[in-house]
């Protein structure tokens, strides 16, 4: 009967080691029982940017990158993205399950009354330049949430982490939205709560004097869109906020970590990206030029949308987007833009070099195109990212901290740097 166990045998030493799987892993600590002699450290694994490290145990989100399936707490993509509304969903990811009615209204209606922010808020907004990237103000404002929570630290409080979860989730529309009306030199707009969430962050995003009519196409796009940012397993971002978390700064500090990460542009930088990329294509007769040009620079010229380090297939978040994006495009005009757009996805999906490698289109390929029309300068849309990401990585943190298995996240390195060597002064060095 087969064990399951792995044997290992250190050539070193000849000596055989039995180590426990589970779950397809071993425990990296248990190598460390492998050594050459009592001096020795131990076997340690080396492995930069966690490629084939589990840094976690997590029942939130599942992915099969091969076969394309994204699920939350078990429910698929698809299925959450038809029939169910951003708040809900953010209240599966961080609860578990699908809230009954009472919980659900409950719920909204506490998302709702923690919309507003302390009018200080706008006196940090000012401070800013005028051009200054939505992105770097709405990290900055949701890390100076800290100082006006500082209740915020006690980690160790379900109770009070619920509150700063209503805050946070209620709030980062809120920045985002001062945030793009500080960039345009406009008045800020302030929460509406007889509005939904998505309803509400339109209005705070565009409307102008008089009432601001939210069209229920886009609001519903949004939603969707929402949906299918709102978690997505152990990424850049999500890793931050659980590494920063993992020292129990409070969740403020955390997200402002998170949303960092989440601004470079091989992450959720990428969607506005996609769009400089595309404009300076600029028409499809270029198209092969740019191909030829991303196959030959040796990975520095990157198709930007395509490839995913879990997706070795089609990300369903773009199919999804793919085919939502007719319907926006019937409200507010085709985005030009697509042309190009579905000529470079024919064309790469045939090339050998993107077959070879498995890149498809990702998350990020086709949603920039969509906030375009919708009216979002490109400056926005790593912000647009940011917002229903909030509750996936809050729904992490929590997990992180409720984690008997975790502790404050330490890797370990190997050392190549100079061995010990003596001090010399200044006046001795010529
Ligand atoms: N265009 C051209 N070549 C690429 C691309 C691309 N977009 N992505 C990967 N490759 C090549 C890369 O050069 C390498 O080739 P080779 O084997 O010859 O050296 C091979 O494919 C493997 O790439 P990698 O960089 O080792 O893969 P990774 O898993 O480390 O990177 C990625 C994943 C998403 C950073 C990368 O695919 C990329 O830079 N994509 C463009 C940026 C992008 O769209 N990011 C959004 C990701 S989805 C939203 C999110 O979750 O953040």
């Amino acid at each position: 009967m087969a064990k399951d166990s792995l044997t290992i045998t250190d050539n070193r030493t000849g000596q055989s080691y039995e180590l426990p799987i589970q779950e397809g892993t071993i425990k990296a600590i248990d190598l460390r029982k492998i050594k050459t002699g009592p001096e020795d450290f131990g076997l340690m694994t080396y492995d930069p940017a966690f490629t084939n490290t589990a840094s976690c145990q997590s029942q939130i989100t599942f992915i099969d990158g091969d076969k394309g399936i994204l699920n939350y707490r078990g429910y698929p993509i698809e299925q959450l993205a038809e029939q169910s509304t951003y708040l809900e969903t953010a209240y599966l990811i961080l609860n578990g399950e699908l809230p009954s009615k009472a919980q659900h209204d409950a719920w909204i209606y506490n998302i709702t009354h923690h919309t507003m922010v302390h009018e200080n808020i706008k006196g940090l907004l000012d401070g800013f330049r005028y051009d200054a990237h939505p992105m770097g103000m709405l990290m900055s404002t949701v890390a100076a949430l800290s100082t006006f929570y500082p209740e915020a630290k006690d980690v160790r409080s379900k109770e009070n982490r619920r509150d700063q979860i209503f805050r946070l989730i209620a709030k980062v529309p809120t920045l985002a939205a001062f945030s793009y009306r500080h960039l345009m030199g406009l008045p800020y707009a302030y929460p509406n709560n007889d509005l939904s969430y998505c309803g509400n962050f339109l209005q705070m995003m565009f409307k102008m004097a008089g009432s601001y009519q939210v069209n229920p196409i886009l609001e519903r796009a949004l939603e969707v869109l929402f949906i299918l940012h709102a978690d997505h397993e152990q990424n850049c971002s999500t890793s931050a906020m659980r590494a920063v978390g993992s020292s129990e700064a409070d969740p403020y500090s955390s997200t402002a970590a998170a949303i960092a990460a989440l601004y470079g542009p091989l992450h959720g930088g990428a969607n506005e990206m996609v769009l400089r990329m595309l404009k300076e294509i600029g028409s499809k007769d270029r198209i092969p030029a740019f191909i030829q040009e991303v196959k030959t620079s040796g990975g520095e010229v990157r198709l930007m949308g395509f490839g995913h380090r879990v997706y070795k297939n089609y990300d369903p978040r773009a199919k999804i987007i793919k085919r939502m994006a007719d319907q926006v495009f019937e409200v507010t005009g085709r985005n030009p833009l697509l042309d190009i757009a579905l000529e470079l996805e024919r064309i790469a999906l045939e090339d050998e070099y993107f077959i070879k490698r498995k890149l498809y289109p990702n998350v990020d390929f086709y949603s920039g195109l969509i906030y375009q029309a919708m009216g979002f300068p490109v400056d926005m849309f790593p912000v647009l990212f940011a917002i229903p990401r909030t509750a996936g990585w809050l729904a992490q943190w929590e997990e992180m901290l409720e984690d008997k298995d975790q502790k404050i996240a330490r890797p370990r390195q190997i050392y190549r740097g100079a061995a010990r060597r003596e001090f010399a002064p200044l006046s001795s060095r010529g």
